[in-house]
């Protein structure tokens, strides 16, 4: 399995070349607006003092931290500020392979291809549990397959890219498998506020000093560019992980935190209940076109991404292009994300035109 994250690169500049309209669903960038305190609190920066154009404290601002802290019911010691979910993960897997428990990491298949990458670039070995159609995870397979060798078994809820939002009791009997073989679960929790189904469960409900929780800015807020996320660590694994951040980053960028703390302060939960609706109204144009294509498909329960599978046309990067040329819709290819779904493609509803590529699609399959 190649886990080649420039094939999301590939994708997007293949369809920029194309020599038609295309209609990008490939990647999760949000097409909705930031809050607009938000907005307000980026404008004002540019009159600050100086001071505030240096360094922020390496693990985050303070306030940002406090902020977080008393959101998620956790001590600001345990928050460490990053450059978005991205570092999050990566720092939270760190940790967990540096314990020296074992060299394993238990991923899903199918799964977000940038946590094999860096499973290969911490020096682990990936182990993948498949999920099952709706993209469920059977914590007894989980199980079975972890073991001494088992560091870190790596989640993501809901989820990229099959939109399943796992219960409740799963993620407790992943708390606890992780407690059962002394490894770590991360869990990455960067859509949370793209539950479409209320059956989110944060891995924070459940104490333990086995799990990491990672999240992010960047998809809540609309700001994938702005470069914030978090993590929370348990107090015994913290020190560790602030000291690889700072050697690997020094801090992440002091106006991103500055703008996030203002909007957390000032945005109330209208801005993202809006931004959901968006999505179930995308949601539902876009699958109900998929029926008329006579697509097999997965209904999201949770973030950005519809996979469909066409009779006769497997989601290879070939066929994904020739989508590209012949439809003008862009998709990602099942095979980006392991094994399993080599069939399928992936679109994203991150695009106005959700309605305008799923009618082409509708007639290019009829
Ligand atoms: C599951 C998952 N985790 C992490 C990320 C990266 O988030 P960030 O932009 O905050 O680094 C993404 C982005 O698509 C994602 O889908």
């Amino acid at each position: 399995m190649e886990y080649e994250t420039p094939l999301f690169f590939h994708v997007m500049e293949y369809a920029k070349r194309a020599d038609r309209d295309v209609v990008d669903m490939v990647s999760g960038t949000p097409d909705w607006e930031p809050p607009e305190s938000l907005r307000d609190a980026v404008r004002e920066y540019a009159d600050l003092e100086s001071d505030q154009f240096q360094y922020p404290p390496s693990e985050g601002l303070l306030e940002l931290r406090e902020e977080i802290a008393a959101r998620r019911g956790v001590d600001a010691e345990q928050v460490v500020i990053t450059n978005g979910a991205g570092e999050a993960n990566y720092l939270a897997m760190a940790r967990a392979l540096e314990r020296d428990r074992g060299s394993e990491v238990i991923l899903t298949d199918p799964v977000y291809p940038y946590y094999p990458g860096k499973t290969t670039i911490l020096g682990g070995t990936q182990r993948f549990v498949a999920t099952d159609e709706d993209g469920q995870l059977d914590p007894a397979a989980v199980r079975a397959a972890a073991s001494e060798e088992t560091a870190v078994i790596v989640v993501n809820t809901p989820n990229n890219p099959t939109g399943a939002v796992y219960p409740e009791e799963t993620i407790e009997a992943l708390v606890d498998i992780a407690e059962e073989y002394d490894a770590i679960l991360v869990s990455d929790e960067v859509y949370d506020h793209y539950d479409l189904s209320g059956e989110f469960a944060s891995a924070l409900q459940f104490e333990s000093d086995h799990r990491i929780v990672t999240n992010a800015f960047s998809k809540s807020m609309a700001i994938t560019g702005y470069r914030v996320g978090y993590a929370i660590f348990p107090p015994t694994l913290v020190e560790n992980a602030k000291s690889r951040h700072m050697l690997v980053n020094v801090a992440t960028t002091r106006p991103g935190q500055y703008a996030v703390l203002h909007a957390l302060k000032e945005t109330g939960p209208d801005y993202f209940e809006a931004n959901r609706q968006l999505l179930r109204e995308r949601v539902e144009t876009f699958t109900d076109a998929l029926d008329a294509a006579d697509a097999e498909y997965t209904t999201p329960q949770g973030s950005f991404y519809v996979m469909a599978r066409f009779d006769g046309y497997p989601g290879t990067l070939e066929n994904v292009e020739r989508l590209i040329d012949e439809a003008g819709v862009a998709g990602m290819p099942g095979e980006a994300f392991g094994d399993s779904r080599t069939d399928w493609i992936r679109f994203a509803l991150v695009t106005p035109r959700a309605e305008t590529a799923a009618e082409r699609l509708a007639a290019y399959f009829d």
